[in-house]
């Protein structure tokens, strides 16, 4: 067995004799030396090769990525190479053997590499050969690590939870398994181990983690995979600060530890209505103001038929004001940012550019007083851009909450190198859902109501809040959770409220109902979004970038070609018929 990686070898090791192991990164030939970078999962090291020695000939034959094994002596470099951990030594080579050829590759394995995402996800085990993405691996590994030790040492047990189970509520779309051996019957994927963490409070486990696999089907982005993972965790006697407390020691470490970062404790905490005021997101990215100002007041006398509509509908009018922009934004990129804004549904968007006249696409319908108005409540300096949406509250919050993003991005406004933590606390226990023409969950239906509003859960649903929190860092839903319901009048009242009836109820959880009646104690919990968490700490913005072996966004495995026809004997062992239609 290999013993030691490359990048154990320094300066302190001269004339030490080495055995090593790895692929070859790069071979030279310059004027009769061979000069080979040799690459194993650590890094780089130089080999030299005298044309005196009776492996030259070997040497000679090597091309890029064979694997070798090659024996020398550790001497100082004469040009040092700053970059490498190495770069002060290389080995004089004695002997040389080749342990495996390789086909040319696809694509060059280096961190500029100009390969099609498609076709490394193709070959991922050698885009995995890339230092960034096996720099990514080492960093999940290092937060997995300190998560165990973290947990284990505040006395949480780790446990698995089945993963071929019944259906989860959590929202998304189930994976599901047909069953060979009970025809016509399926098992789901978890789409997190919800219940089976709450199960085991109820066996007075107390202190639960896992990291554990979840599968969900739905709609894919950049920071959402089909198959993720979570650090999910569950505790018994706890409140909201208790579980958010020992979330936030975690994060706090892993920031420490890896990035050495000393993140500002505790964590900020916003109200959900306050995000969704202020950000137009229950994730709000706090790296740059550029708040969403309500401006719905100072246009109540307007005549226009713009202003009178929007209010009369009882819609609202908001905005956000873009510090020295005005220039910046041709009247071609506004028509891009109104369509971009139209893909949230709004209606379009109005703009003011600011300077010592005023223009823009409202200036018209805007009387002088209102102009005052604006500029004192608003702040407005000379090259200000006003950037207004305005209709149904909640089309006008998400597009602006979108339209902030953008600006920022557009406008380089974020600081990559700065981290904002928070938590957005005080979630609706319900949201409408225009599908279903009902009140659904916002979370699960297992979260606990605030005290104050259990009596809301059956009249008063839009002002029913809950204890439900989510951690957010940068803009980026990094975790959630919840108390639980663990008392069962309450549990009744939250599945009448869903309009779930004794039947829908029995067949969905009666298991989990039946579990709750035995002595239940008080809990709640959390989970992170593993992936979440390694992008975050590894700067990337995409997901794929932090998992070994991802799906594209059409959640199919370019590599093995996932997924796939399977034969008619497997279909018939489970009496399924394909409708090909
Ligand atoms: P939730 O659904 O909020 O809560 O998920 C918790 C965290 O998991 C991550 N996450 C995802 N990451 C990648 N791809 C996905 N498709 C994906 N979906 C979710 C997010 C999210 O914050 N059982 C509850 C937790 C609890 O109440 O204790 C749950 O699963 O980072």
């Amino acid at each position: 067995m290999k013993h030691n990686f490359n990048t154990d070898y320094d300066i302190n090791n001269l004339n030490d004799k080495v055995s090593l192991y790895g692929w070859v990164s790069k071979i030279r030939n310059l004027g009769g030396l061979i000069f080979i970078d040799l690459r194993d999962r650590s890094g780089i090291i130089q080999l030299v090769v005298n044309p005196d020695n009776s492996c030259y000939k070997i040497a000679d034959e090597i091309k890029n990525e064979y694997v070798i094994y090659v024996e020398g002596k550790i001497s100082k470099r004469e040009n040092v190479n700053s970059k490498l951990k190495t770069g002060e030594i290389e080995v004089i080579v004695d002997n040389i053997k080749i342990l495996n050829t390789s086909k040319e590759l696809p694509f060059e394995i280096s961190d500029n590499t100009t390969a099609l995402e498609d076709t490394r996800l193709k070959y991922r085990y050698l885009d995995l050969r890339r230092k960034s993405l096996t720099d990514n691996l080492k960093i999940r590994h290092k937060i997995t690590m300190i998560t165990r030790n973290y947990l284990d040492s505040l006395g949480f047990l780790e446990v698995e939870t089945p993963v071929l189970c019944k259906s989860t509520p959590e929202g998304a779309r189930d994976y599901l398994v047909p069953s060979r051996i009970n025809k016509g019957a399926f098992y789901a994927l978890p789409q997190s181990p919800q219940i089976f963490k709450q199960l085991l409070m109820i066996s007075g486990i107390e202190k639960y983690f896992q990291i554990a696999k979840c599968f969900r089907d739905e709609d894919l982005r950049a920071d959402r995979q089909p198959e993720f993972t979570q650090i999910d965790m569950e505790m018994s006697f706890v409140n909201e600060n208790d579980v958010m407390n020992v979330a936030e020691g975690l994060i706090a470490k892993l920031f420490k530890d890896i990035k050495g970062i000393e993140l500002k404790r505790p964590f900020l905490k916003m109200r959900y209505d306050d995000a969704i005021e202020y950000y137009g997101s229950d994730k709000p990215d706090l790296r740059f103001e550029m708040l969403i100002q309500n401006i719905t007041d100072i246009f109540k006398d307007n005549s226009s038929n713009l202003f009178q509509n929007t209010i009369s509908n009882n819609g609202i009018i908001n905005c956000i004001v873009v510090k020295n922009a005005q220039s910046k934004y041709s009247r071609k990129d506004l028509d891009k940012l109104t369509d971009f804004v139209k893909q949230y549904k709004a209606s379009g968007l109005a703009y003011l550019k600011i300077n010592d006249e005023i223009t823009g696409s409202i200036i018209k319908l805007i009387t002088n007083k209102e102009l005052e108005c604006l500029k004192e409540r608003l702040n407005l300096e000379n090259e200000d851009l006003v950037l207004i949406v305005m209709g149904d509250k909640k089309i006008v919050k998400n597009a602006l909450g979108a339209l902030r993003l953008n600006v920022a991005k557009q406008l380089k406004l974020i600081d990559d190198n700065l981290y904002k933590v928070l938590w957005v606390i005080d979630f609706p226990s319900f949201e409408w859902s225009e599908e279903e023409n009902r009140y659904i969950s916002c979370h699960h239906p297992f979260t606990m109501p605030k005290d104050s509003d259990i009596d809301k859960l059956i009249n008063d649903k839009a002002n029913c809040y809950s204890k439900a929190y989510d951690c957010v860092i940068n803009g980026y839903e990094a975790g959630g959770g919840s108390i639980r319901i663990h008392n069962q009048d309450v549990q009744k009242k939250m599945f009448e409220a869903l309009n779930l009836t004794e039947s829908d109820v029995e067949d969905k959880f009666g298991f989990f109902i039946e579990a709750l009646k035995y002595g239940t104690p008080p809990h709640g919990g959390l989970a992170f979004g593993l992936d979440r968490l390694t992008m975050l700490l590894t700067n990337t913005d995409n997901i794929r970038d932090v998992i070994a072996f991802p799906k594209t966004a059409s959640a199919s495995d370019l590599m093995s070609n996932c997924p796939n026809l399977v034969n008619q004997k497997q279909l018939d062992d489970l009496k399924i018929k394909i409708d090909s239609n």
